[in-house]
């Protein structure tokens, strides 16, 4: 069984295949998307056919209407629809007025995406290390990173998990800084009981396929309460016009393609009963896995609804264990396996191996589970029993 993983794009591979590890008597995809097609097909179909004969091709009436109901999923006054979520990154703070020379403080731990934000900018994202339990930038230490030079801080809701945005926000208004949500994993997720995306200054959503609300393509959003931010984003994602051929401002094409709208717009209905699918399957796997030698379990932080995007285990047997699995059908990811400032396009930063001890440890140490809301009961028991003859 061969299917994409949900941000690196690697394959990740489970073959069925016997080995030393003993038989194998079922294969857990990392993640299946055909089966969730399968069961919305009915909706999707004629949906896709509406844009084709419409020909609505780029934005339109698909789109507007995903803007509207995700905005409102997310009690968020605007959304605009993007191509990716990288264009997010960018767009968030491009319309911030990020630029040459400024800093932005972003996680170590996180998907190289969020950097793009900066760097696509010509700014210089400044690493910072992870809380060790949520995984999610650590408040205090994003604070010693703060220079005259830093116009902004990146949070991003790591796996699921909303980051701790109070004490980030108490920061940014101190040293008069934008805060912006990297929303890419955690659609739907609350932060003392409320929906990620409008917690800051603004937010960027991706919609790739594998993500918890994904597109059949590329998809991303920006979102915002600011209405004068919003109307950038909308001029920005198309050019820098608001009217045909008058370009006001610096802009990209950004802008979401009306299949990506309506195939969004279907899901969205979805998306609440998907969560508490992931939610579901997430608890079953702790219990599972309760009280296994050095195996940690995800913590939900106690202001935090996670959403479960990724279901990620620490085991200093990593290696090991992921081999294991592979043998008895299980396919497994690493999320991520070398940490930003390590990345060789970051050298230059000059922020070398021990610089963020909690992410590198996450980086040698962290193994993501299979998860998506069609998980059965059956699998998650045969990878929570599989772990247990790993440590027998
Ligand atoms: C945290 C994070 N930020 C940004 C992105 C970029 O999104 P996209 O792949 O839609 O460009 C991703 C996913 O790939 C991500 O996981």
């Amino acid at each position: 069984m061969t299917t994409l993983s949900p941000e690196t794009k690697e394959l990740e591979i489970a073959d069925g295949r016997p080995s030393s590890g003993g038989p194998v008597s079922m294969t857990v995809p990392f993640l299946d998307l055909r089966i969730q097609y399968q069961s919305i097909k009915s909706e999707i179909d004629p949906a896709i056919q509406n844009v084709l004969d419409s020909t609505a091709f780029v934005l339109g009436k698909a789109v507007t209407d995903f803007e509207d109901a995700f905005k409102l999923t997310h009690t968020v006054r605007h959304c605009v629809a993007l191509s990716s979520g990288t264009a997010g990154n960018h767009l968030a703070l491009w319309a911030l007025g990020i630029g040459p020379g400024d800093e932005v403080i972003i996680p170590a731990n996180t998907f190289i995406a969020t950097a793009w934000g900066a760097t696509l900018c010509g700014a210089t994202p400044v690493f910072a290390d992870c809380d060790p339990r949520s995984y999610t930038l650590d408040p205090s230490l994003a604070e010693e990173r703060i220079t005259p030079r830093t116009r902004a801080i990146v949070a991003v809701h790591l796996y699921g998990q909303p980051a701790d945005m109070d004490p980030l926000m108490a920061i940014a208004r101190r040293h008069n800084l934008f805060l912006v949500e990297d929303c890419a994993q955690a659609h739907c997720a609350e932060y003392k009981g409320k929906r990620v995306g409008g917690l800051a200054h603004a937010s960027s959503f991706s919609f790739y396929p594998g993500k918890n609300l994904g597109a059949y393509g590329e998809g991303g959003a920006v979102a915002t309460n600011d209405d004068a931010l919003a109307r950038k984003f909308r001029m920005m994602r198309d050019h820098g016009a608001e009217r045909k051929y008058r370009h006001e401002m610096p802009g990209h094409n950004y802008r979401m393609e009306g299949i990506q709208g309506a195939v969004l717009g279907v899901k969205l209905k979805h998306l609440a009963c998907w969560t508490a699918a992931r939610r579901r399957a997430a608890m079953r796997y702790n219990e599972g896995l309760a009280g296994l030698p050095d195996l940690i379990t995800p913590a939900e932080m106690p202001y935090a609804t996670h959403v479960y995007h990724l279901y990620v285990i620490r085991t200093p047997e990593r290696d090991r264990m992921q081999r294991f699995l592979q043998s008895k059908g299980i396919a497994t990811g690493l999320h991520y396996p070398v940490p930003l400032h390590l990345q060789s396009v970051f050298e230059p930063l000059g922020k070398g191996p021990g610089s963020f001890p909690n992410t590198e440890t996450l980086a040698r140490e962290c193994l993501s589970l299979p998860m998506y809301p069609e998980l059965t009961d059956e699998q998650i028991d045969y990878v929570c029993r599989s772990i247990r003859d790993f440590y027998d």
